[in-house]
């Protein structure tokens, strides 16, 4: 039977809410970098950023998987008009904590996105490699416009070649968890960004997460 327990600090947006024990250990959660409130505030302003932007058109986001599932599910509630949705998985780190540069596609779209009018959404670019690759295979598919939106973006980084059109936060150089960001496949769940701080060093994370 699941351990429930009240998460209390309101530095992490939890009160209220029952956490049952396949949440990580609290003393794996480290510093809260970006809170609930945080985040949601500001893909509210990215919502109406881009239902202003995409006013006369229905713009087909498009979420790099698994990241991003959490962002772009958000973020097209919080646009207020028609949009479609589609994604993408690839596979660029393996077991590697830093990307290779080499992206394969995993999953590619399902339906065509010719003359249509594109938001490539992502929830990090960290060396902007996965979403310079994308960019360009995307362009190829001969969209009527494409953009870029990622709700993290690592500080001094850019994608190159590539315009940076929605972006949510800047973030500091450290390894961080939570709203789609994993260690091991897990925390994508949290509705908060903290740092990853491992109780026991020895499980520290071995899924090549982007976000270190
Ligand atoms: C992350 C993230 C981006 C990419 C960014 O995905 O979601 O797709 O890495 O890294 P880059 O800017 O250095 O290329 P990851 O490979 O960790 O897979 P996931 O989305 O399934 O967690």
């Amino acid at each position: 039977m699941p351990v429930l327990a009240v998460v209390a600090n309101s530095t992490w947006g939890w009160q209220g809410v029952l956490v049952s024990s396949p949440y990580p250990p609290e003393s794996d959660i480290g510093e809260v970098l970006l809170s609930a409130e945080d985040i949601q505030r500001r893909v509210a302003e990215l919502g109406a950023e881009i239902t202003k932007d995409f006013a006369d058109t229905t713009p087909m986001l498009i979420g790099v998987l698994k990241g991003s599932v959490i962002f772009i599910a958000d973020l097209m509630r919080a646009i207020a008009g028609p949009v479609e949705v589609d994604f993408m998985a690839v596979s660029s780190y393996g077991d590697a904590t830093e990307s290779s540069g080499v992206v394969r596609i995993v999953k590619d779209l399902d339906s065509s996105i010719a003359g249509r009018d594109v938001i490539l959404v992502e929830d990090i670019i960290d060396s902007g490699l996965t979403m310079a690759y994308l960019v360009d295979y995307l362009t190829g598919q001969g969209p009527k416009s494409l953009r870029t939106c990622s709700m993290l973006v690592r500080e001094g980084r850019t994608a190159p070649g590539v315009s940076l059109d929605y972006v949510g936060f800047e973030l500091p150089p450290a390894f961080v968890i939570g709203y789609g960001l994993d260690v091991g496949q897990r925390y994508r769940n949290l509705p908060f960004i903290a740092t990853y701080s491992p109780s026991d060093e020895g499980s520290a994370p071995g899924s090549g997460s982007t976000s270190e």
